[in-house]
């Protein structure tokens, strides 16, 4: 009786577990790869506060790498973070996207901007689909 209570528990576990792994972006995009960290000891204390917050929600899925080494147009991004928040399980609120969307632009506008030729450019969709394909 024992092991089976046990069993039962375990497969309760792993529900959960393996309903997130489903969410899990499938495939490696070139930015990926690129550093997963910004300094932002010279960022105002509230774009720090949403620094915190962004690498809590955006790296659930796929790397924070990603979003770091993306870039993206001041529309692209809101975009972006609403197609993020509509994903299965997200786990990010109104508030929290408006924040996470704020500390995006203020980046891209005082990090990335300044040195272009350091990012990747977003992917298409097609491109995206390619990749997922190919995998
Ligand atoms: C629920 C899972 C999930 C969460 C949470 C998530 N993403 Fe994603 N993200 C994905 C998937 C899956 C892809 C691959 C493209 C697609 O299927 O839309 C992706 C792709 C991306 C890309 C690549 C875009 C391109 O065209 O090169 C960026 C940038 C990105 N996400 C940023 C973010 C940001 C910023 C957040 C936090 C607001 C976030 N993601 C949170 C699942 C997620």
């Amino acid at each position: 009786m024992k092991t089976l209570s046990h069993l039962i528990m375990l497969s309760a576990l792993c529900l959960p577990l393996s309903l997130v792994a489903q969410t899990k972006s499938n495939v490696t995009l070139p930015q990926d790869k690129g550093p997963d960290k910004i300094d932002v000891s010279a960022y105002p204390a509230p774009m720090q506060a949403n620094y915190k917050l962004f690498t809590g929600k955006c790296s659930k899925c796929h790397t924070i790498a990603r979003p770091i080494n993306t870039m993206m147009k001041e529309d692209e991004w809101s975009r972006y973070v609403k197609r993020m928040m509509h994903k299965p399980n997200s786990g990010i609120s109104d508030n929290q996207g408006k924040e996470i969307f704020d500390f995006l632009v203020y980046d891209q506008t005082n990090r990335k901007d300044k040195n272009p030729k350091s990012f990747f450019p977003a992917l298409s969709d097609e491109e995206i689909d390619k990749l997922k394909k190919g995998q």
